[in-house]
């Protein structure tokens, strides 16, 4: 039976900071069935796109990826704050819904023409997103999809990604 994902989602009003609606996925990560249908149903998008990669960001990206992943028999690379991975990088500064930030990539990470998964738990503004699909991209990645448990709506994150298979499993 398919559960309500929904229900296992909370809002907090005014945090980090006065304004935001704060949509948290911590109820649906700490239900196994819950957290199991979420990431069944991102694998199985994956899956449809015939994904060999999965990329997700810093820090939410890695518990929405790394399930994935493994369910896909795929690896994962982690896209990583600016000055947390070391060895040769390609780095890329985007703006937030509160802030601006910088992800890094591994040189290495994505080999030219693998189909790349990149996911994370929540597309707001999308910046954070652009910045990941920029990076795989300039690795010579193929963005074969893009997976979310959360999309908010009004902040229009998904005008960019018109070139891009997006799902997400809630959109508020
Ligand atoms: C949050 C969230 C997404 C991003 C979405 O991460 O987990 O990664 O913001 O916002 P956007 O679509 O406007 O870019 P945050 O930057 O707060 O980092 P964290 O996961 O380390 O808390
Ligand atoms: N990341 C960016 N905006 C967010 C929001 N409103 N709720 C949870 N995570 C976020």
């Amino acid at each position: 039976m398919s559960l309500d994902l929904s229900q296992y989602i909370a809002s907090y009003p005014d945090y980090p900071e006065p304004g935001v609606l704060f949509r948290d996925i911590s109820p649906l990560l700490e239900d196994g069935a819950a957290y199991a249908q979420a990431t069944d149903e991102i694998a199985d998008f994956a899956r449809e796109r015939n994904v060999d990669m999965v990329v997700g960001p810093e820090a939410r990206g890695f518990i929405v990826g790394c399930p994935v992943a493994y369910k896909l028999g795929t690896g994962f690379s982690p896209a990583r704050k600016e000055g947390k991975l070391p060895g040769e990088t390609q780095t890329v500064t985007y703006d937030l819904e509160y802030g601006t930030s910088s992800l890094s990539l591994r040189k290495n990470a994505v080999k030219p023409g693998q189909r790349v998964l990149v996911t994370d738990d929540l597309l707001a503004t999308g910046g954070t997103i652009e910045a990941t699909i920029e990076l795989v991209e300039k690795l010579g990645g193929v963005v074969a999809g893009c997976a979310f448990i959360i999309e908010l709506n009004e902040l229009n994150g998904s005008d960019k990604l018109k070139d891009y298979d997006v799902l997400s499993l809630l959109k508020y």
